[in-house]
C-alpha cells in the first residue's frame, strides 16, 4: 500500500474537521462503486486492473514485439488523455533520457501531435531521417486537430519510405471500437488496431491500450503493471480512513474548504515530471468546473526549490503540497573526497547522493511547514512497473472520490470543447460557420 503521511498538515486543519468528512467520503466512494453518481457511464476504468493478462493484453504485447523488432523509432501520436499517461509511465520508469543510444530491439519513443509547433515537427522529421519507424496513433474521437495533422504527415512519410503496404503494416491505431474517422481509416486500410472502451474517458485511459502499447514498446512489463493496479484496487476498497485514498481525497477537500486553492504535487525525481502532468490533467479536467476545484500544479524537487521554492515558502498562503517519494535505487552514487577540497564538500565525502537527497527532503518539509504550507507525503516504496500501476489506480480512485465529494461530475470536460469550437470557426471548418 502507498503510505499517506498526514503528520505535517495539522497546523492548518483539525482532526475533528477531518473526521467530520468521513461520511461524505464514504458516500462518494459508494457512488463510484455502485455507479450512482454523475457521469456513471464512464466508470469503465474501475475494471481495467487485471491479475491475469487478457487476450487483448497478449495482442498488445505481440504488436509491441513487432515494433521493437522492426523500428529504430516509435512515434506515438496523441494529445491530452491520449498522450500523457504513456509518457508519464515511460519517463518515470526509464528516465527522461531513455532514448539515448536506443534503436532496433529497444526503439526510441517520441511523442507527436501534442502541439501545433512547427519547430517540434521539424525536429521530429530530422530525427526520423535514415531511421526505420512505426507510428502508434491514439485518438478516442479520431478527430482531434493536433494529432490528426501530425498523423496525416507521418502517414505520408511512411508511404514514401515503405510503399502503401509497408506503411499500413507500420501503423497501429488506438481509438473508439466503432465510431470516428480514425476507426474508419483503420478498418479501411487494415491497420492493426486496438479499442478504447467507450466507458473509459481519455484521462482515465492509461491502463488501456492507450498507455499499454507504448509502454510495452518501451519494454515495460505491462502484465506486472496491471497486476499492481489490481493489488491497488483490492487494497484501496477499504471503507475507512485506514484507506490512504480516503485520506488523500478528504484532505484535498478539507484544504479547499480551509482556503487553500492550489495543490502542488512535488516529485523528487526528474523522471516524475510527466507523471505530474498526467496527474494535473486527471484532477484539473475532472474537478475544475462549476467554479470549483483546486488548481493542480506540479514541481520537481530539488530543481524547483531553486525557482518556485521562494513562492512556496513566502508567497500567498493559498497552497499545500503533496510530496511523492520512492525508495532510492540499489545502485548508489558516493561522494568522493578531494585532497584540495576547494569546493568545501569534504564534509560529505563517503556519503551517498541519496543521503543528501533525504536531508534535502526533510529540510524542505520542515521549512515549508514552518512557512504555513501543509505537506502531505506519499511514500510509494520501490519504483517498479507494478508500483506505477498501483499509483495510477490510486490517483484515479482518489480523483473520483475527491470530485464527488466536491460535488462535480469528474467524467466530463465541457470547458475543453470551447477552444476547439472557436478554433474550428476561425479555421473555416465546415459546420462551424455560426460560432
Ligand atoms: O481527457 C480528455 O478527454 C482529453 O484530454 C482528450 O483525451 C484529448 O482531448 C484527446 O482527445 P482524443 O483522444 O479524442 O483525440
Amino acid at each position: 500500500m502507498i503510505n499517506v503521511d498526514i503528520s505535517n498538515v495539522w497546523g492548518q486543519i483539525s482532526l475533528p474537521g477531518l473526521l467530520a468528512l468521513e461520511h461524505e467520503i464514504f458516500d462518494a466512494h459508494m457512488a463510484l462503486t455502485e455507479g450512482s453518481g454523475a457521469g456513471s457511464d464512464y466508470l469503465g476504468w474501475l475494471d481495467l486492473p487485471a491479475r491475469e493478462p487478457t487476450p487483448e493484453i497478449w495482442r498488445i504485447k505481440e504488436a509491441a514485439g513487432r515494433i521493437r523488432a522492426d523500428s529504430d523509432v516509435c512515434v506515438v501520436v496523441g494529445i491530452g488523455g491520449s498522450y500523457l499517461g504513456p509518457r508519464a509511465a515511460i519517463e518515470l520508469l526509464q528516465g527522461p533520457g531513455r532514448n539515448i543510444g536506443r534503436g532496433k530491439g529497444n526503439p526510441q519513443i517520441w511523442f507527436a501531435g501534442n502541439s501545433l509547433s512547427t519547430r517540434q515537427w521539424n525536429e521530429l522529421c530530422r530525427l526520423l531521417e535514415g531511421k526505420d519507424f512505426s507510428v502508434i496513433v491514439i485518438s478516442k474521437s479520431g478527430t482531434t486537430t493536433e494529432p490528426a495533422i501530425a498523423f496525416r504527415s507521418l502517414r505520408w512519410m511512411l508511404e514514401r519510405r515503405y510503399g502503401t503496404d509497408g506503411a499500413n503494416s507500420r501503423i497501429y491505431a488506438i481509438t473508439d471500437p466503432i465510431r470516428g474517422a480514425l476507426r474508419q481509416m483503420a478498418d479501411e486500410h487494415g491497420w492493426a488496431s486496438f479499442s478504447i472502451p467507450p466507458a473509459v474517458g481519455g484521462r482515465f485511459s492509461v491502463l488501456t491500450a492507450v498507455g499499454l502499447l507504448p509502454m510495452a514498446v518501451a519494454g515495460i512489463d505491462i502484465i506486472a503493471m496491471l497486476a499492481g493496479a489490481m493489488e491497488g484496487k483490492e487494497a484501496y476498497d477499504l471503507r475507512s480512513f485506514e484507506n490512504p485514498v480516503w485520506l488523500y481525497a478528504a484532505l484535498r477537500n478539507l484544504m479547499l474548504r480551509n482556503g487553500k486553492s492550489i495543490e502542488v504535487l512535488c516529485g523528487w525525481e526528474p523522471g516524475f515530471r510527466m507523471f505530474g502532468l498526467w496527474w494535473q490533467q486527471l484532477f484539473g479536467e475532472s474537478e475544475g468546473k462549476d467554479g470549483r476545484g483546486l488548481f493542480p500544479a506540479t514541481a520537481e524537487f530539488t530543481a524547483d526549490l531553486h525557482s518556485l521554492g521562494q513562492m512556496i515558502q513566502q508567497g500567498q498562503r493559498n497552497l499545500f503540497e503533496t510530496m511523492i517519494r520512492f525508495d532510492p535505487p540499489e545502485l548508489k552514487q558516493t561522494i568522493m573526497s578531494d585532497i584540495q577540497n576547494l569546493d568545501g564538500l569534504n564534509y560529505l565525502a563517503g556519503q551517498t547522493l541519496d543521503f543528501v537527497d533525504e536531508q534535502a527532503f526533510q529540510g524542505t518539509v520542515a521549512a515549508h511547514v514552518d512557512g504555513g504550507v501543509p505537506v502531505i507525503t506519499m511514500d510509494c516504496g520501490e519504483l517498479t512497473d507494478r508500483k506505477v500501476g498501483e499509483l495510477f489506480y490510486f490517483m484515479e480512485l482518489a480523483c473520483g472520490i475527491s470530485a464527488y465529494t466536491l460535488g462535480v461530475n469528474p467524467f466530463n470536460q465541457p470547458g475543453v470543447e470551447m477552444y476547439k469550437r472557436n478554433m474550428f470557426a476561425l479555421l473555416g471548418k465546415p459546420g462551424y460557420e455560426q460560432q
